[in-house]
């Protein structure tokens, strides 16, 4: 512990908004330029138990009841729990690329889910200090290479995930939107000063909890 926790940042949005590719720039930037420790987990994590069975139900390969879906989602956060809190008591950041976010959003959009049902099975978890919602047309997105390969890459769900993020979770002042329909370079850009303006302001407070 070297007395300054670590912050958590989440990138979010639809499929194809270019959210790997940031979160990695982003984690580069902060590692070499900030010279600080950071980390870049994915969600959901394909490699673990509950993440091989949602990687044979986001191909298609298994099917899952909604609510059995949405539980193994929030099982392969809060399975990564301790080890979160540890990453960031000992004052590494952690990037998100994905989180509780797109759980309750396409939990309701894609199988039709009761919102408040959704946000109980995430309820707990550490709040991110930031998200960086990156903002994607559905029907640009739709464009992008390899759309369409996974079970929730579709034209009308894309769009009601968006619409669910804009109307419902766009409202905490942790949330930045940033247009991911600019060139990658500026997309950055607004991501680093994102986080450079939230830095200061977070670290000497707790983290909150999610929601
Ligand atoms: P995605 O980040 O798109 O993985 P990849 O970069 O490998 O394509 O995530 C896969 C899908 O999982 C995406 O359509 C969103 C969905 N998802 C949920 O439905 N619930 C969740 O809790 C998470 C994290 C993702
Ligand atoms: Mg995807």
């Amino acid at each position: 512990m070297n007395g300054t926790r670590g912050t958590l940042i989440a990138f979010e949005g639809g499929d194809r908004a270019g959210k790997s590719t940031q979160a990695k720039q982003a984690l580069q930037w902060i590692r070499e330029t900030l010279r600080e420790p950071a980390v870049l987990w994915h969600f959901p994590n394909r490699h673990s138990a509950t993440g091989r069975l949602l990687d044979t139900y986001l191909s298609g390969s298994t099917e899952l009841t909604g609510q059995v879906a949405h539980l193994l989602f929030a099982a392969n956060r809060w399975e990564r729990v301790e080890e979160l809190w540890q990453l960031l008591d000992s004052g590494s950041h952690v990037i998100l690329d994905r989180y509780a976010y797109s759980g309750v959003a396409f939990s309701v959009a894609a199988r039709g889910l009761d919102p408040e049902w959704c946000l109980a099975a995430d309820r707990g978890l550490p709040s991110p200090d930031l998200v960086l919602f990156l903002d994607l047309d559905p029907q640009l997105a739709s464009k992008r290479g390899n759309f369409g390969e996974e079970r929730y890459e579709q034209l009308v769900i894309q769009q009601r995930v968006r619409q669910f993020f804009l109307d419902r979770l766009f409202q905490s002042e942790n949330w930045v939107r940033i247009s991911a329909e600019q060139p990658p370079d500026q997309v950055q850009l607004q991501c680093r000063r994102a986080i450079t303006e939230m830095l200061p302001r977070v670290r000497s407070l707790p983290l909150k909890l999610l929601w």
